[in-house]
């Protein structure tokens, strides 16, 4: 036996095999969300849109990230920029829309303050009658922005973490090894589908449920055709640099098993016919398999809800061969809405007074201890 001490401060005995969950109102207070808001997605780099989504000068996306709207647009240089979605009039939401284009400035529809691609303030009604007005102080407030793999990552804290640390190094533990992700050339590849879902559960559900596949074999049936071991219940995750293989007569990771596109040009013979799985703390998930990639980001809006944008990414020119894709995104499809519907299922349960001490976690899942562990670490520490 051995002793735990949940977070409560609750003394328990458990056996060797097995170690404590989080207790349940870590997926439900409101308080323990906003610690999560302010201290780990304020404070992380967070996955915030796809590159190719704002194709030219004026492009411009708005994203939840923690508590604060950020406002992405493509500059005229080229470049993305990312700034709080704040005018700094008299703070009015700037743009209330979730995506789209302007010709040259964004104008606050207030009193019709106006700021360039660059966030810099270029007009404002009767300006010129304030000649003291330094318009370079009242721009745009910056947010920092670093692109990898195709997307921006925004950081809202005023000294953000080493990416290199953070981002690339989740990848590269996973992984074993800082070049692999590298041969996939994901920053090269198409959209081919995207999917979003609405999940009415906690964002750490999704994530500890990633992370394992103790319940493969229970909700995942064409997963689990594809990759057999995963039927013993050890995911990926599991082990360092370990890619499931795919079953034998398997021709491609699709929904029936059937052959999907050509490989990846620099997909490696080691990493042929396998499944790496990679946790991008706090919000990315990426499936690498030798034909396409799938990217998961998750926008946190409530302990009870969570949106997940899916991406699947292909070769440009297999997207515009019209080759049918179906059976490739519907197997991950299904994966997704087995996944969501088991995080809803424990959702509903989490302000049960059978769950206020949490459950357990199994040897095949000791590993979300550590995640469990980093998020009690974030929200523990003290203000930065
Ligand atoms: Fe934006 Fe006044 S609040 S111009
Ligand atoms: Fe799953």
């Amino acid at each position: 036996m051995s002793t735990t001490e949940t977070t409560a401060g609750i003394t328990t005995e458990l056996p060797q095999s097995l170690l404590a969950t989080l207790p349940g109102h870590y997926y439900t207070d409101p308080g323990i969300f906003a610690l999560e808001q302010a201290k780990i997605f304020e404070e992380s780099w967070f996955c915030a849109v796809r590159g190719a989504d704002l194709p030219s000068p004026g492009a411009f996306q708005t994203v939840q990230v923690g508590r604060e709207s950020v406002l992405i647009a493509r500059g005229r240089d080229g470049a993305l920029n990312a700034f709080l979605n704040v005018c700094r009039h008299r703070g009015a939401r700037l743009c209330t829309a979730e995506s789209g284009a302007v010709k040259r400035s964004f104008q606050c529809p207030y009193h019709a303050w106006t700021y360039g691609l660059d966030g810099k303030l270029i007009a404002a009604p009767n300006l010129t009658g304030m000649p003291d007005i330094d318009r370079t102080e009242y721009g745009l407030t910056r947010v920092h922005l670093r692109e990898w793999l195709g997307y921006a990552w925004v950081c809202l804290a005023d000294r953000p973490p080493s990416f290199a640390d953070t981002v690339m190094a989740d990848v590269s533990g996973r992984l074993g090894g800082p070049g692999e992700i590298d041969a996939y050339r994901i920053d090269e590849l198409g959209l081919g589908q995207r999917i979003e879902y609405d999940v009415r559960a906690n964002w750490k559900q999704i994530i500890e449920n990633f992370m394992e596949c103790y319940h493969c074999a229970t909700i995942h049936p064409e997963l689990t055709e594809v990759l057999p071991e995963f039927a013993d219940g050890f995911a990926a995750q599991y082990y360092v640099g370990h890619g499931a293989e795919f079953g034998e007569g398997v021709q491609g990771f699709t929904v029936d098993g059937s052959a999907g596109a050509d490989r990846l040009p620099g997909v490696g013979e080691h990493q042929d016919r396998r499944y790496y799985a990679i946790t991008v703390r706090p919000q990315v998930f990426v499936n690498l398999v030798p034909d396409h990639v799938i990217l998961h980001r998750m926008f946190p809006l409530a302990p009870d809800r969570t949106l997940v944008q899916c991406d699947w990414l292909y070769l440009p020119e297999v997207l515009e061969s019209g080759r049918d894709l179906s059976r490739s995104i519907e197997l991950f499809d299904r994966v997704n809405q087995q996944d969501f519907d088991a995080c809803e299922r424990c959702q509903l349960t989490m302000d049960s007074r059978a769950y206020a001490n949490g459950g357990v976690l199994v040897p095949s899942e000791h590993h979300i201890g550590e995640f469990h562990d980093w998020v009690r670490a974030k929200i523990d520490a003290p203000d930065r």
